[in-house]
């Protein structure tokens, strides 16, 4: 298969991540005889530098021609001073928003190699970690109106808004999820507070007449942060608005070990998909080599699963990821004091997952 890819390497960390997610998919294009082209794309601070804008409309358009989407990450200090609405963040909502991607999967799965890296007692982490949260990705707070004003003391509002349908299609594609895996949505809300919530809830009420064969529930969201760490056994597919969901999947996240593992997909009503991990830029590290791309890597094993139908190349790079964990190689957000593990620098994990995908069958 021939397929166009848009790169966005974005900022910090972005390029060095993204680089060994490419080699990777280069590997797999190789393995399985497909071409893969790639067609660069600017957004974040570096096209803030470039173009005075985070995502200006002409690259927004070259990702909309394109296949799918591997975004490493954007942002960082240099652009802390700038406006609202030109910082590097909003070149991410505006691309989200452009593409249409209303679902965002983030799952949360504990390798058993990392077992030791997540900060939950043993006990729990052996009832077994492995949900998905579905977030709504294109509406509610991040996407109201968002004003300061006022002389003298200032005011601010952001207005969080959702429409039955928006939260219907997003409601929809829990159930589906739910239903592929082991059948148990909970949804997840503030419907002791929020009007949103309550027609969320509502909605999500409506639609479980459709699909009897999910066993629907209820949780505050509050509660919900609380039964992630106290017992995250107990969920399949958490299915959320935009705001919450962002909380929750960091938080579910760091059970597992380390936010540099986690990878997502944010798909709409077509194929062309945006792939991303779903940690920040970490400027802090950027260009020493010593990032986690393997939450990358995983970004781009969800493009083939989800975008362009290619499970056997997907779950081929899942494995090897897995095989290189298993030989105790380690970045450093997932080291720990294990005998006999090695810190690994970024651009030897990803040659490392290549090799592993390459000896495999
Ligand atoms: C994420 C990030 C983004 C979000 C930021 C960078 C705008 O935290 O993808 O979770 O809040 O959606
Ligand atoms: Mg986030």
């Amino acid at each position: 298969m021939n397929k166009n890819i848009a790169v966005i390497r974005g900022d910090g960390i972005g390029p060095e991540i993204v680089n060994e997610a490419i080699k990777v998919l280069d590997v797999i294009a190789e393995k399985y005889g497909h071409t893969f082209s790639y067609t660069d794309a600017d957004m974040g601070g570096c096209a803030i530098d470039k173009y005075g804008d985070p995502l200006p409309q002409h690259e927004l358009d070259k990702c909309l021609k394109t296949d799918s989407v591997l975004l490493g990450a954007v942002g960082g200090p240099k652009w802390d001073g700038v406006p609202g609405n030109m910082r590097p963040e909003k070149g991410l909502l505006r691309i989200r928003a452009g593409m249409g991607v209303y679902s965002n999967n983030r799952p949360a799965k504990i390798w058993p190699q990392l077992a030791s890296a997540s900060p939950l007692k043993p006990e729990i982490v052996e009832k077994g970690i492995d949900f998905i949260i579905v977030r709504e990705l294109i509406g509610g707070i991040y996407f109201g109106e968002h004003k300061t004003y006022g002389q003298g003391e200032k005011v601010s509002e952001d207005v969080m808004k959702y429409s039955e349908s928006e939260i219907e299609r997003i409601g929809r594609i829990g159930f589906e999820t739910a239903r592929k895996r082991r059948k148990k949505l909970c949804s997840v809300e503030k419907s002791n507070v929020l009007d949103t919530s309550r027609l969320w809830k509502s909605v999500m009420h409506r639609l479980a007449a459709e699909y009897p064969d999910v066993e629907l529930s209820d949780m505050l969201v509050d509660n919900c942060a609380m039964q992630i760490v106290k017992d995250p056994s107990q969920f399949d597919v958490i299915v959320t608005e935009n705001m919450f969901g962002d909380i929750l999947s960091d938080e579910a996240s760091m059970i597992t070990g380390s936010i540099g593992m986690i990878p997502s997909s944010s798909l709409g009503a077509t194929s062309n998909g945006l792939y991303e991990p779903i940690h920040g830029s970490a400027p802090d590290i950027a260009g020493k080599d010593v990032a986690n791309p393997i939450g990358t890597i995983l970004s781009a094993a969800m493009m083939l699963r989800f975008s362009f139908d290619m499970p056997a190349e997907a779950d081929d790079i899942e494995a090897a990821v897995g095989k290189v964990l298993s030989e105790g190689y380690r970045t450093g957000d997932i080291m720990s004091s294990e005998d006999g593990l090695k810190l690994t620098k970024c651009s030897e994990m990803g040659d490392l997952i290549c090799r592993a995908i390459k000896a495999s069958k």
